[in-house]
């Protein structure tokens, strides 16, 4: 907990205010912190934080989505700690980091002389994790034969070593996490529906901290004491400016970029007033630019859906006619309905409402 109370350094302010504004920081942190570091009291926050209580006593697999830095690999080990395997291991991979012809070697071990360069017998992470849980981070970029024996283990609870013939009997959970959006990723045939919908039991989808703003100043108190204790500084307060900065910001790296910054903040602070620089800060929101570069077939189909969608938004949903998006895009009726269905987008979200409902039936259907 908090060794140093963080305050508002602003001259104007009474010192009551200050000291009530403490306790509230403090209490913030002490009554939202389900375990040890899931920091933040938004109901946004709170919501993912029930979900993680009702499914941590199941086996369920869970797929947890959301943007990068938001807290996902958190989720997924507090997921575990509640869980009844928390005596049991927590494997951690990280599917994007592992070139994709080694990574099923990686998960399901291999044998002697099954491939060059295997000098002898490996245990996979699987075998590693028996009894407890597996996090598969990044689960969108494992290559599609992977997919398939992942498959297996989800559905038969087994699998077998590369270059093996003896199938592998299987005891532990799979919780996966990804910042990719895997729908467009089955609708460009890069991933297996059959595998998302055996993943996608429980869906955790973690709340970017933009909007969760509320959380920010218990996050920012948090990290401050957290790296202030780490570098030995003694820190009281936060200026008000620095406050409302890191407030305001958009936070397109979210959590990881907060803490990255109070980080590199307390190592520069020379005083017991603790200050952000503004020029830190200044990066525009990379929400539209994806950790891992999409292949070109996901950012063909991804433009592609973009450019549908503007055409609908534009005609208020109608497809053809001199004012449908199929005129607008210049195809034919048929391509442009077979195209919004398999990239499952909805149409009638496009619909105007004003256009297709006269102002006076809306208002005769209220009353
Ligand atoms: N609510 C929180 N309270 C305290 N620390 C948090 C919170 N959420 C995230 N963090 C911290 O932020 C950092 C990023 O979290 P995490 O690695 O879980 O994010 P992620 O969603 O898995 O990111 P990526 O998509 O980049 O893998 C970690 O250091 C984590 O401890
Ligand atoms: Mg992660």
């Amino acid at each position: 907990m908090a060794s140093a109370a963080i305050f508002i350094a602003d001259p104007k302010q009474s010192q009551e205010r200050l000291q009530h504004e403490n306790v509230a920081l403090r209490d913030g942190i002490d009554s939202t912190s389900i375990c040890d570091e899931i920091v933040g009291s938004s109901a946004a926050l709170q919501k993912v934080l029930s979900l993680v209580s009702k499914v941590a006593p199941t086996d369920a697999s869970v797929l947890i989505t959301g943007e990068t830095g938001t807290g996902k690999e958190l989720v997924a080990r507090a997921i575990h700690r509640r869980s009844h395997r928390s005596s049991g291991a927590f494997v951690s991979v990280n599917c994007a980091a592992i070139p994709p012809d080694l990574i099923a070697s990686e998960l399901f071990g291999h044998e002697k002389g099954s491939f060059t360069g295997a000098l002898q017998r490996r245990l996979g992470r699987f075998e590693l994790a028996e009894g407890g849980t597996i996090f598969l981070d990044e689960v969108g970029e494992l290559p599609l034969e992977t997919q398939i024996a992942l498959l297996r283990v989800l559905q038969e609870h087994e699998f077998e070593r590369v270059g093996g013939t003896r199938s592998i009997r299987t005891n532990v959970r799979v919780v996966a996490a990804t910042n990719r959006n895997l729908q467009a990723a089955i609708a460009a045939g890069t991933f297996r529906s059959d595998l998302f919908y055996r993943l996608n039991v429980f869906p955790i989808d973690m709340p970017p901290l933009r909007e969760r703003r509320e959380d920010i100043p218990v996050l920012v108190e948090y990290f401050v004491d957290h790296c202030a204790r780490k570098v030995g500084k003694n820190i009281q307060g936060i200026t008000k400016e620095s406050l409302d900065l890191l407030r305001s910001y958009p936070w397109p790296g979210n959590i990881r970029e907060l803490q990255n910054v109070i980080e590199r903040s307390v190592i520069m602070c020379e005083t017991e007033n603790f200050s952000v620089d503004k020029t830190w800060l200044a990066r525009q929101p990379l929400a539209t630019e994806p950790k891992i570069p999409l292949d070109l077939s996901e950012k063909l189909a991804a433009q592609e859906k973009e450019m549908i969608e503007a055409a609908l938004q534009e005609s208020g949903g109608r497809v053809f006619g001199p004012s449908g998006a199929a005129t607008k895009l210049g195809i034919a009726r048929s391509t442009l309905e077979s195209k919004i269905r398999s990239l499952k987008i909805s149409k009638n979200s496009f619909k105007d409402f004003a256009e297709t409902i006269p102002r006076r039936s809306c208002l005769e259907s209220v009353q």
